[in-house]
């Protein structure tokens, strides 16, 4: 078992998501979510904002390259390499222009690339409305190696495990590196994908206004509003030209260190307190 520290804390930095129609993707991230690109040298494309950052690089629609998380401070960062060499967690040469170059990548047992490290100081202009990205959701074939890799090998925390209620398999998980309810989730499925990623506004008005914006758009809501059970997160999903689901939050419920796992039967509610979920599996 790891220490339980490990991980904590950290939070979701930025993401790198591939497309196969970049010039599209990031006309779609710059108007809608009012990111500014930038080109980086290694041949990416930076959707720049303060606190939601997003690389595109060309590859297969509807993939994530690579997840970054940021820890607290360079001591943290040694400790959590450390940790990884000696438990022999595989680990990846890649970087980010948005990390200093002590950052380190290690690859999941669902091939998932996570880069750990520290933010540059270079943030683009105040976004034009809030939404920090906070969490990133996969779905996976296999929920229990995955969950056990998160917080037996990283010292992730669960927050709330949905099961189904006749057999007890495990159909979701939400895992906390923070205070946050969740930074990762995943949920059972068929295949292995990248399920959604979300950006936590402020509050409910922030959600109306996201609304306006997005009709403004002609960018449709394809889920919500509603608010999670697990979480008790107001929320509303839309989608990008590769049809990536992006999430808007709010009131994302914050929990202690200490606190439990909690349990939830496999049903609507766990999902959408308010109505219609959209189940994985
Ligand atoms: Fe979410």
């Amino acid at each position: 078992m790891a220490d339980d520290t490990l991980i904590w804390p950290s939070k979701l930095h930025h993401l790198c998501i591939t497309t196969g129609q970049r010039s599209k993707m990031i006309e779609w991230y710059r108007d809608t979510m009012g990111l500014t690109p930038e080109d980086t040298d290694n041949g990416m494309t930076w959707m720049k904002g303060s606190q939601r950052n997003l690389l595109l690089q060309d590859g297969e629609a509807g993939e994530a390259a690579f997840i970054g998380i940021a820890v607290a401070n360079t001591a943290h960062l040694e400790r959590l390499r450390i940790h990884v060499e000696a438990e022999n967690i595989p680990t990846h040469p890649l970087t980010s222009p948005m990390f200093r170059d002590s950052s380190f990548a290690i690859t999941d047992p669902d091939g998932h690339r996570v880069l750990f490290g520290l933010p540059k100081n270079s943030l683009g202009s105040l976004d034009p409305k809030p939404g920090c990205l906070q969490h990133v959701v996969f779905a996976t074939t296999n929920l229990e190696r995955i969950v056990s890799f998160y917080t037996d090998k990283l010292g992730c925390k669960i927050s709330d495990i949905v099961r189904e209620e006749d057999t007890g398999d495990q159909t979701a998980c939400f895992l906390r590196t923070d205070e946050m309810h969740h930074t990762l989730a995943f949920f059972r499925a068929p295949a292995i994908k990248l399920d959604h990623f979300a950006h936590e506004a402020t509050c409910w008005n922030d959600i109306r206004d996201w609304g306006d914006h997005f009709a403004s758009h002609h960018v449709e809501i394809v889920w919500g509003a509603g608010r999670h059970g697990a979480g008790n997160n107001l929320f509303i999903f839309v989608r990008d030209p590769d049809e990536n689901n992006v999430e808007i939050s709010a009131e994302l419920e914050t929990l202690t260190f200490d606190q439990k796992p909690r349990y939830w039967p496999h049903n609507n509610r766990a999902l959408n307190l308010w109505g219609h979920a959209w189940l994985r599996s």
